[in-house]
């Protein structure tokens, strides 16, 4: 058997494949962010689909982190009876499912927060309108915010958390010194740009115990001038491993870095795939944690490379799921034909603007079959 299809274990949770479906922003939510049917009905069919591990999409901790319209909240106890009933298709499904938690600091979007977004600095151009520069105060309440989140996401009966440091959303923003100029304890040298991800790492750990996973996606590198690089990152990445967490999925880019953001179109080659592989690999040496990578990974053969040569444990996959909620089961079965997604991103468009992400392409396709 491939060992992708061994069952594995991290922090007392068990994957039975090494595939993860990668926190994906689906737009389904309600107004106020909660789980809504639809939504539900979309992880029961990934769960059906064989996926080891289903990450939710980022749910906002706070309400002035909300990234875009029907994001998925978790900042409030009202929303865990919606969220326990996505674990409950899931499980119902013999799949695993954790909560990503998040905060989009200066991507929030102003008309949705009603204040101006928080940031770790407030540094002109990088917004439309006026930042605010979050004082201890707002950051003291954040890593709280993420604390009450993670314990929603518990009682909820979410098998784990992950934390979102990737892709310029606040965390994120701390960590790289293109967004983070502050001159106090939370910013300069990479031990404080990173302190603020390790008092949200040891805050959630302090909430929910040593035995329940907790997992973070971070930034490699922010390809952006002056921004995050891998040896800051890798820094980072032990001193979150001291905090307690349990497993890195690494990804990189913002959405500032042009064709070396974090989703990449003109995925054609197997050389194509898998873009943060290099990355990967540094991390698994340098960091003795279980490594997830993600980032253009199409076909079985690259996944199956990556983990037989070390440079990953896990591989998490968002876009091929769109397209396909079934190919990990398909992959199972024995076809293991590459991934049909074509890798042109048109699915962020619907996420996006909170009309629920769907496969532009197979849409049309099935458009065209119904005619
Ligand atoms: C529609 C859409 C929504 C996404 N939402 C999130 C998100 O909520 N959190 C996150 O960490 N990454 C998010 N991503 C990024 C993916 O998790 C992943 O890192 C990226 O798409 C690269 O993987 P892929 O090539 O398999 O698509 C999203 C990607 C897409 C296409």
């Amino acid at each position: 058997m491939s060992k992708l299809f061994e069952a594995t274990n991290l922090n007392g949770m068990t994957l039975k494949n090494r595939f993860v479906r990668s926190a994906t922003a689906e737009g389904m939510a309600a107004e106020d962010g909660e789980a809504t049917p639809r939504l539900i009905n979309l992880m029961g069919e990934l769960a059906e689909g064989g996926a080891g591990l289903i990450i939710t999409g980022h749910a906002y901790v706070d309400k002035r982190g909300q990234a875009s319209p029907a994001q998925l909240g978790i900042y409030d106890d009202k929303l865990i009876p919606g969220l326990r009933a996505m674990v409950d298709a899931v499980h119902e499904r013999d799949g695993t499912i954790v909560a990503q938690l998040a905060h989009s600091g200066l991507l929030a979007i102003p008309k949705l927060i009603n204040s101006a977004p928080l940031a770790p600095s407030a540094i002109e151009g990088l917004s439309e309108g006026p930042l605010q520069e979050m004082m201890l105060e707002d950051i003291q309440a954040t890593v709280e915010a993420f604390g009450d989140a993670a314990e929603r996401a518990c009682s909820a009966g979410f098998d784990g958390v992950q934390i979102h440091a990737a892709h310029s959303y606040l965390l994120s923003q701390f960590l790289s010194p293109a967004y983070n100029h502050r001159g106090d304890a939370y910013g300069g040298s990479i031990e404080k740009r990173a302190r603020m991800l390790v008092e949200v790492a040891q805050g959630i750990r302090e909430r929910v115990g040593e035995d329940y996973p907790v997992l973070i996606k971070m930034n490699s590198r922010d390809f952006l001038e002056g921004g995050l690089e891998l040896e800051d990152s890798l820094q980072a990445g032990a001193m979150l491993k001291e905090a307690g967490v349990d497993a890195i999925e690494v990804s990189g880019g913002t959405f500032a870095s042009g064709d070396l953001m974090p989703i990449r179109r003109g995925i054609v080659t197997e050389g194509d795939e898998a873009y943060f592989k290099h990355e990967a690999r540094a991390f698994k040496e340098r960091v003795d944690i279980p490594i997830i990578l993600v980032g253009g990974i199409r076909s079985f053969a690259v996944a199956e490379g990556l983990v037989n040569d070390h440079t990953a444990d896990y591989l998490s996959m968002s876009r091929p799921f769109i397209r396909e909620p079934g190919l990990i089961n398909r992959w199972h079965s024995g076809d293991r034909g590459k991934a049909t997604c074509i890798s042109d991103s048109k699915c962020l468009r619907p996420a996006l603007a909170g009309k629920g992400v769907y496969c532009v392409v197979e849409k049309r396709l099935q458009e065209q079959r119904i005619r």
